[in-house]
């Protein structure tokens, strides 16, 4: 991956903390689209939740650059692979995000969704294709290579109970609710261990693996390629491992793997090689997951809840925004600010 000299600018500009900004971009994001929680209409909260991101990125000082957006260009309005964002006037910015995870499940009203953002270096995102990704998830304090993609679950299980000083009954699973997951969560099973199943939202599950209060010892399973790099972007600010693998099932994939440069379809990615140099990571939840607590929406107001980190110092936070609708000059709601893509 070329590294570049935006990388260090990266880092000359942390004095400024970017991450707060980034996510007053994320808490936008989740405010817009937890009006339509619920709603059916997954296009509707699409747009809704684009259009926030759009407009809040765009108040940030940054030549910003989406490598890892909602989709490509012919496909997506808004927030599409290789749009600019920013104000301008500050360092280039690879900018990597889902504005909604989880989209599905949020237009049914269901859980672990959240709003998502990473931000490097110019280069310091790993452009992948939008396909699948094999990937295994710990957090920080263990010895390397504890887990390992081509180990039995099994095995890993076992190396992990041991190094965590726990009986593998002990152990937390979380992998995403699919059929191709049956066999992988029937050896879990076998192994021992205990499962969480979520319905979507591997990028919280990854990370909800590096917090102990979330109860999720590991992260197992196949998932979005680009939520694989948004995953490894926490991963480098909070500590932990995480390998990926990418899954390209047919030629298609390969080519478009081949078109961004990669040649070694069976690599192992580890974090730094998804997400190098300085890079932040915030995320909002929309409602409840293992990582964060869905947005509250009260007369006047909303609560929300937000996870922000950034490798530069290592520093993780769990901000309570309290957005009080009544104090926003000249708006008389907290939708139409939300719409306007700020948050205060
Ligand atoms: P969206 O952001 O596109 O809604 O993705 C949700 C998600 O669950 C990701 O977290 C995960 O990586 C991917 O979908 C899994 O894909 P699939 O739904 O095809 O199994």
């Amino acid at each position: 991956m070329d590294q570049g000299p935006a990388v260090n600018d990266l880092a000359e500009f942390m004095g400024r903390n970017l991450a707060l900004e980034a996510v007053r971009v994320t808490e936008a994001t989740a405010l817009a689209a937890s009006r339509l929680v619920g709603c059916g209409d997954e296009r509707e909260l699409e747009q809704a939740a684009t259009r926030a991101m759009f407009t809040a990125l765009n108040g940030l000082q940054i030549e910003g650059s989406i490598i890892l957006g909602e989709g490509p260009e012919e496909e997506i309005a808004t927030l599409y692979n290789g749009q600019r964002v920013g104000e301008g006037g500050g360092p280039a910015i690879d900018v990597a995000l889902d504005a909604i995870e989880g989209t599905t499940i949020c237009a049914k009203g269901g859980s672990n969704v959240i709003s998502v953002l990473a931000m490097a270096g110019k280069g310091g995102l790993l452009h992948v294709p939008p396909v699948y990704m094999e990937k295994i998830a710990v957090g920080p304090g263990l010895p390397e290579d504890v887990v390992n993609l081509d180990a039995s679950p099994a095995e890993n299980l076992k190396n992990l109970a041991l190094a965590k000083g726990v009986a593998v009954s002990d152990l937390l699973i979380c992998m995403l609710d699919r059929p191709r997951h049956d066999e992988l969560m029937n050896r879990v099973r076998e192994a021992g261990a205990r499962i969480m199943l979520i319905g979507d939202g591997d990028v919280s599950g990854v990370v909800a693996a590096t917090q102990p209060l979330s109860g999720v010892d590991l992260y197992i399973g196949t998932g979005g390629a680009p939520e694989g790099v948004l995953a490894a972007a926490a991963l480098a600010c909070v500590g932990g491992q995480m390998q990926g693998r990418l899954l390209l099932r047919s030629e298609s994939d390969k080519q478009a793997a081949r078109a961004l440069g990669i040649e070694d379809f069976r690599r192992i990615y580890g974090v730094r090689d998804l997400a190098l140099g300085e890079v932040v990571f915030a995320a909002t939840g929309v409602s409840d997951g293992p990582l964060l607590r869905g947005v509250r929406r009260y007369r006047g107001g909303a609560v929300s809840h937000s996870l922000v980190m950034r490798s530069h110092t290592g520093t993780l936070r769990y901000i309570e925004a309290h957005h009080n609708s009544q104090r926003k000059a000249g708006l008389d709601s907290l939708g139409r600010d939300e719409q306007a893509g700020r948050s205060e």
